[in-house]
């Protein structure tokens, strides 16, 4: 089991993996990146990552590497670190150049593969569920960096995930500006009550995850009925049942769901019946990549 890091072109082990200082990704958060993991050894979704990754840097105006070159640079990284799973992340930034915040002092952009070993939530945290909190870190507004970019830009992440510690939560809740439900930190959430599955929906402003359009698809096909819309704190707390969705951590249950009003637990347990289709059809799901 091994990290290595590609930069441009090279290979490192984990502690000679070095980035200059005048980069903008490091000095602005200039950047944008992808993370999804392996299944037997075969990347997952990589392609609708990758075009996400496309997405983020249109938006950005920040100009990508050829995407056969990101695909090679992957497969390189992922074969020196020679893991049984791996997590990869893939991220360019804007590169170096001179201080200051004209992107046309931009040289070149910088292209990075971090591949390292899987490590997925414990068996207890998907058997019990995880802890949610509600956070006064506001997400920030479409307008503002719109959260359907994926930048290297996380400090809102960050600071809403703090303040989650504080309250022993694994996970960040934030909210927009008008008080709905909009994502966790690195998560999208999902609500179920009287057997409907329900999440907020990207007019919102969160990221639009890879794993939360595989879990409506998966609900779909198991025939559970799917809303996109608002989703209050309120829904949050009167659940049946709660859960988060990541590419690392597929789906993983919520067993409470804390807030200024005190901590409530979904109805239905961690994980409800709902959940529980939904996590077994989504197993089965990396069992078809690992099988190809
Ligand atoms: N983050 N929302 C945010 C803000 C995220 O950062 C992520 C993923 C998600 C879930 O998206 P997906 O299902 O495509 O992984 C939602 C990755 C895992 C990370 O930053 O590590």
């Amino acid at each position: 089991m091994s990290v290595k890091v590609f930069i441009n072109g090279e290979l490192f082990d984990e502690g000679e993996a070095r980035v200059p200082v005048f980069d903008r990704g490091f000095l602005y958060g200039d950047s944008v990146y992808e993370v999804f993991r392996t299944a037997g050894g075969k990347p997952v979704d990589m392609e609708p990552h990758l075009d996400r990754l496309e997405r983020s840097a249109t938006a950005l105006v920040l100009p990508l590497p050829p995407r056969a070159d990101i695909e090679a640079a992957v497969a390189a990284t992922m074969e020196a670190a020679a893991n049984s799973e791996s997590y990869v992340r893939v991220i360019v930034t804007r590169g170096k150049g001179a201080i200051g915040l004209d992107p046309a002092l931009a040289v070149e952009p910088l292209l990075i593969v971090i591949a390292r070993p899987l490590q997925s939530p414990s068996a207890e945290q998907y058997a019990a569920g995880i802890k949610l909190q509600i956070v006064g870190v506001e997400r920030t507004s479409r307008r503002a960096v719109d959260p359907a970019v994926k930048s290297g830009n996380y400090l809102n992440s960050v600071m809403a995930l703090a303040e989650a510690r504080q309250h022993e939560a694994y996970e960040a809740i934030m909210l927009d500006r008008d008080g709905r439900v909009a994502e966790g930190s690195t998560s999208n959430v999902f609500v179920v009550k009287d057997g409907r599955l329900r999440t907020p929906n990207l007019e919102v402003g969160i990221l639009g995850g890879i794993t939360r359009w595989r879990v409506l698809r998966i609900a779909g096909e198991l025939g559970v009925e799917t809303e996109e819309g608002e989703v209050w704190p309120d829904d949050l707390r009167g659940a049946d049942e709660v859960f988060i969705t990541s590419s690392i951590r597929g789906v993983l249950p919520v067993r409470e769901v804390g807030s200024a009003e005190g901590v409530h637990r979904p109805g239905a347990g961690a994980p409800g019946p709902a959940t529980r289709r939904i996590m077994d059809r989504y197993e089965a799901f990396l069992g078809e990549v690992a099988t190809g």
